[in-house]
């Protein structure tokens, strides 16, 4: 039978792809995309399916209780996937408002109006979803020989960032056991993939090395982060949305830890490797290290620590594994390639989100 998908936070990174993933894998369902366009959304990220029939966008705010509740009535929605958040760590922790804004009442707002009326109204007592899309960051940090995550982790959020969405998990757990809303959370690794903001390290190293940046290593580079390839957290979140139980939650991740230190070498080594092979690229970014056949390492400066940094994170995704038949579709080496090529291809794309919103930003970060 054909869905109708509410999709919060779809113009950003990981809400843009799974937007494109679940169109292009289930053409009879309809897509309602909806995202307030924050300085993190970008509209262009669905240009691919803007103009389909199935597909609808709607700029609002999750927090807008009635647009949400006449979009569940009006477009007889089923299935709500909630992406929509403030999602980086560094910015909660020089201004936190937004994220209890958002992560905590904007899921509570997007709660009351899936109860109101699915349950309360009784639009849709029983074939509807609200999948939760949480992270690994709020069971805290581990020592580097403990056993990764599970879902009987306890959870202990260390940034205003994972406390908050830790807090939203657990109103999303509280309107299942209460008031018998079907749900399900998924809580995920880091991904990365095309979208990426390059606030984020693996972008910001990318678009950092062409334009001849330092690239800056937070503390000594040596914490953990365990990477899954952005359209294999929309496969595992697809499989929650099939086999999933409802009241459950599901790790998703790839078992593909790396230091931070080291993926920054390598994406170096894979840049200086294409320049090296594509000769356009050096006319096309003159000011790149690797334009001028030099090692885009040099590049790494080591500066002041995060406050409060998560030394390693890691998933155990056995449970979504037996239960689920979950096996990422990517590897390390495929998906990485993918989104460098991505990044190389899409410039106007990213020179587009870095606009001036983004650099204010980033001089109060570095001072630059
Ligand atoms: P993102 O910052 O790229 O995108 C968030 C989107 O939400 C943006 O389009 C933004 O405009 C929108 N948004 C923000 N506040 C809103 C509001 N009040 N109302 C409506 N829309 C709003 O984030 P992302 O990396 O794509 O993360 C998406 C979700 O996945 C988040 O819930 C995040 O916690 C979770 N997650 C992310 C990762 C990761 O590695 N990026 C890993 C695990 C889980
Ligand atoms: O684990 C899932 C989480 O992954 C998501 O819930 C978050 O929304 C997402 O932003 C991401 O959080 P991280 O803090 O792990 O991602 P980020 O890309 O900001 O940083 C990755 C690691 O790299 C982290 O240890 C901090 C470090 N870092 C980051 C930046 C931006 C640096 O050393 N230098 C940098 O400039």
């Amino acid at each position: 039978m054909s869905k109708v998908l509410l999709v919060t936070g779809a113009a950003g990174f990981i809400g843009a792809n799974f937007v494109h993933y679940w169109m292009e894998k289930y053409p009879e369902d309809r897509v309602v995309g909806l995202d307030a366009l924050t300085y993190a959304g970008n509209i262009a990220n669905l240009d691919s399916v803007k103009n389909k029939s199935n597909f609808l966008f709607v700029h609002a705010n999750i927090l807008d209780q009635d647009t949400i509740e006449s979009l569940l009535r009006s477009e007889k929605v089923d299935t709500l996937v909630h992406f929509a958040a403030e999602s980086h760590v560094d910015r909660s922790i020089s201004g936190p408002d937004a994220f209890l804004e958002t992560n905590i009442m904007g899921t509570h707002s997007l709660l009351k109006a899936a109860k109101k009326v699915w349950l309360d109204e009784a639009l849709n007592p029983l074939n509807h979803r609200f999948h939760h899309v949480s992270t690994d960051e709020v069971y805290g940090t581990l020592k580097p020989n403990d056993p990764p995550f599970s879902e009987t982790t306890p959870y202990a959020p260390n940034s205003p960032y994972s406390a908050s969405k830790a807090a939203s998990d657990h109103l999303v757990r509280s309107y299942h056991h209460t008031y018998g809303l079907q749900v399900t959370t998924s809580n995920c690794s880091n991904n990365y993939g095309p979208f990426h903001f390059p606030e984020k390290l693996i972008p910001l190293v990318i678009t950092n090395i062409l334009f001849d940046k330092a690239l800056p290593i937070y503390g000594d580079g040596q914490q953990i982060r365990d990477w899954l390839y952005v359209s294999d957290h929309a496969y595992g979140i697809d499989l929650i949305l099939g086999k999933g139980e409802v009241g459950e939650t599901y790790n998703i991740g790839g078992i593909n830890e790396w230091a931070n230190i080291d993926i920054v070498k390598l994406i170096c080594k894979l840049m200086d490797e294409s320049f090296k092979q594509n000769s356009e690229l050096k006319d096309r970014f003159p000011s790149a290290i690797a334009a001028m056949n030099g090692n885009s390492e040099s590049l790494i400066t080591f500066v002041k620590d995060r406050p409060g940094h998560d030394r390693r994170y890691a998933i155990d995704p056995k449970k979504a594994n037996e239960v689920l038949g979950y096996v990422p579709k990517d590897s390390f080496e495929t998906g990485i390639k993918k989104t460098l090529d991505w990044y190389l291809s899409n410039e106007s794309w990213w020179k587009s989100v870095m606009d001036g919103s983004y650099q204010e930003w980033v001089s109060k970060q570095y001072g630059e």
